[in-house]
């Protein structure tokens, strides 16, 4: 876009900085400060930062959740019609497709994913991170990244999705190629994740063959193929939602334990806290995801011309949601750079917000609960591995992700 047609004086922000990656923070607060909607000549984008043009954003049903990243667009057209598949495929996750469609699957998966029923699993993750923790415990010392905060969620979705335990390290696998598509504009990496969700599909397409022969009550797989005999969805769209759930269902949560536990680690006296009143878990694991930049951000594409805070989003123009930012905004959150596991929770953006809002996070929390209850119950001393160092590194915009965690019981 020209700067001509733009409604604002442009700033200089470097959003590609790689200090920046490593702490946004200072970042995020001067540009809601100075400019809290602004286009990023780096990004092609808006980039919005305040918590109230974030949740504006997230009602606003111009600006919808477009399939592939702006990068993605970016790519030249012969390349980018090489990647079809992976383009088509993610295109029928529950929220990149049409709004009927998203209504559709919303209307069938709700309710297997609300408090009450994600509870029912409560045993089954306990019983999970039971076995995982022996496993550490008769180790010592292990990698809390590889061997508690990505096993655990991705083994509790697997099983909701009647893959077997043993087939679960793929998953990880595949999921971890995938997650390319949300921050790359690589072609072999783009590639690679395409590789990847074909064998994910094709991988499922047996699972749910399998099952059709032989149910197993309980299982979502269940309530996908009483809506596919009642012609509601195709096997095609099955697939590529199961794909969904499996990667949203583990990527993300897994964050959440390994930066919740570093967070702890940083902020002795707030592990202390959770240490001596296990009451307090929920509360901390709602500040980890507001202070812990669990999903940094979401994008969104405007389909029609929109006004935020004065300026006008034109169509197909692209709008980054700085989730971390709307989440540290002191016009909503006292002293927003405090981490403080006792602070009143309050409304934090972590999961999204309105009609996309997440549909695991009833289940993420209840993880999150059980993992720090019972690590901290089994063992009260856990702290980072004597002359090691975590390991960090950024994949995506503005933000580094924990890779590992080297950790004592
Ligand atoms: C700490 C963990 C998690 C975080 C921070 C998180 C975050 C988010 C966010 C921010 C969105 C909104 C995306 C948007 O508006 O574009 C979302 C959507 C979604 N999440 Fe999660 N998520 C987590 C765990 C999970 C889990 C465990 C599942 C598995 C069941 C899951 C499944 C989904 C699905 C299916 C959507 C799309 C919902 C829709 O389109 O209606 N998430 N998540």
């Amino acid at each position: 876009m020209s700067q001509a047609t733009l409604s604002q004086q442009p700033l200089a922000f470097d959003l590609l900085d790689p200090q920046a990656a490593r702490n946004p923070h200072p970042l995020y607060h001067a540009l809601r400060e100075k400019q809290p909607v602004h286009w990023s000549p780096q990004l092609q984008g808006w980039v919005l930062t305040r918590h109230a043009d974030i949740s504006q954003a997230l009602k606003a049903p111009r600006l919808v959740a477009g399939p592939m990243t702006m990068q993605f667009e970016r790519i030249p057209e012969e390349e980018r019609k090489q990647l079809t598949p992976l383009r088509d495929s993610v295109a029928m996750w529950m929220g990149h497709t049409t709004h009927e469609g998203h209504l559709r699957f919303q209307a069938l998966l709700k309710r297997y994913f609300t408090p009450r029923t994600v509870e029912d699993f409560r045993p089954r993750i306990q019983a999970l991170t039971d076995s995982l923790l022996d496993a550490a415990a008769a180790k010592g010392t292990i990698d809390l990244v590889q061997e508690l905060a990505i096993p655990l969620p991705s083994m509790v979705i697997a099983e909701m999705l009647g893959v077997p335990l043993t087939d679960e390290h793929m998953l990880q696998k595949w999921s971890r190629d995938l997650a390319a598509i949300f921050s790359t504009a690589d072609v072999k990496q783009l590639h690679q994740s395409q590789k990847s969700v074909t064998e994910m599909m094709d991988y499922m397409r047996g699972v749910l063959s399998k099952y059709r022969r032989s149910p197993d009550s309980g299982n979502i797989l269940e309530v996908f193929l009483r809506a596919q005999d009642e012609g509601l969805v195709s096997e095609e769209e099955i697939l590529a939602n199961c794909v969904l759930l499996l990667f949203a269902g583990h990527e993300t949560t897994a964050r959440l334990i390994s930066r919740g536990m570093a967070l702890l680690f940083d902020h002795p006296e707030q592990l202390a806290l959770l240490r001596q009143d296990p009451s307090l878990i929920p509360q901390g694991v709602e500040e980890m995801l507001r202070y812990g930049d669990i999903a940094a951000m979401i994008t969104r594409l405007a389909t029609a011309q929109v006004e935020l805070d004065g300026n006008e989003i034109q169509p197909y123009q692209m709008v980054y949601l700085m989730l971390a930012a709307a989440n540290r905004d002191p016009a909503i959150f006292p002293e927003p750079d405090k981490f403080d596991v006792t602070r009143k929770p309050g409304k934090h953006v972590a999961f999204g917000y309105g009609s996309f809002y997440c549909l695991g996070a009833a289940l993420a929390r209840l993880e999150a609960h059980v993992f720090f209850e019972t690590l901290l119950r089994r063992f009260p001393q856990v702290r980072p591995a004597k002359g090691t160092t975590a390991t960090w590194q950024q994949r995506s915009l503005l933000t580094e992700d924990l890779i590992t965690l080297p950790v004592e019981l």
